[in-house]
């Protein structure tokens, strides 16, 4: 299967009176695609545009030329779109292994009454289930941790279990919002080279929001940057690297700098 392939045209939602998303158009598809801009730029929003949670105003979003404005969330995982958040959203009380599993038998076709009375077919759906996501665990780097419950484990390690089982959905699309948040320079790169890995070996399209940039730029064959909810450049890390407008709306802003480059600089990287 070749890689999937995302259009989104003058995708525009306001709230109130912000506009939180203006016109913004571009594509994605085949690698993985850096979504980046200043705090409140709307990137969080394009996500939820994306995956169903909200409608837009006008715009549409198609996926290998399919709609999904029009779709409601579950449709929107059924149609290969899977996501991660920017605040972590695991079910904390089960174990890794359950975490990554759920989405897999909620793919099942048994109903309440055999999955009560957990008949063969039921267990032997679970044995496919335990199987498949403890193989995406392995991909991910976190089978080690299967047995554990998931509010025990690091902050690193929640983010990549929300990676594990958002690819448990089977996503062509995969949405990661801020993975790295919170993370050292050794993780993040440790990050970045599971997301490089997972993207080959799922031959999915990714979207990353991050603002560790030079993740962004180690890992991203194509960047897009947006400024109060609009497009402000678009292009190759050496070209969002070297344009006048980023390094002036974004990438050389003191204060932001500091924040978001502060660990990074230290490293000669
Ligand atoms: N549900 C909502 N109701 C009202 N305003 C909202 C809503 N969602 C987003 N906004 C506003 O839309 C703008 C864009 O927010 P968004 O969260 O998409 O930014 P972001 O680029 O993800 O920022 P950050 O880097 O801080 O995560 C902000 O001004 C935000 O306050
Ligand atoms: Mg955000």
């Amino acid at each position: 299967m070749t890689a999937s392939r995302l259009e989104v045209r003058n995708l525009t939602r306001s709230f109130g009176g912000i506009v939180a998303v203006d016109s913004l158009s571009f594509d994605a598809g085949g690698g993985i695609t850096g979504l980046i801009g200043p705090n409140g730029a709307g990137k969080t929003t394009v996500f939820n545009l994306i995956t169903g949670i909200y409608r837009p105003s006008v715009g549409t979003i198609l996926l290998d030329g399919t709609e999904l404005i029009v779709k409601r969330p579950h449709e929107v995982v059924r149609a290969g779109v899977s996501r991660t958040f920017q605040n972590i959203r695991l079910f904390n009380r089960m174990t890794c292994l359950e975490n990554v599993m759920t989405p897999l038998l909620t793919q099942g076709v048994y109903g309440p009454v055999s999955a009560f009375l957990r008949t063969s077919s039921v267990r032997a759906e679970e044995k496919i289930a335990r199987d498949r996501a403890f193989s995406i665990m392995e991909d991910v780097g976190v089978a080690d941790v299967s047995d554990r419950q998931a509010s025990t484990l690091p902050y690193g390690l929640q983010r990549k279990l929300e990676i594990a089982r958002a690819l448990a959905c089977a996503p062509r699309l995969l949405l990661l919002d801020e993975p790295a948040a919170g993370m050292n320079d050794a993780e993040t790169r440790e990050l970045g080279e599971s997301i490089v890995k997972v993207q080959k070996d799922f031959d999915v399209t990714i979207i990353l929001i991050e603002h560790h940039i030079n993740l962004v730029m180690d890992i991203c064959g194509h960047i897009v940057v947006m400024e109060r909810g609009a497009l402000l450049a678009k292009g190759s890390p050496s070209e969002i690297r070297s344009d006048g407008r980023v390094v002036a709306a974004y990438l050389g802003r003191p204060r932001e700098r500091k924040k978001r480059l502060g660990a990074d600089e230290g490293t000669g990287r």
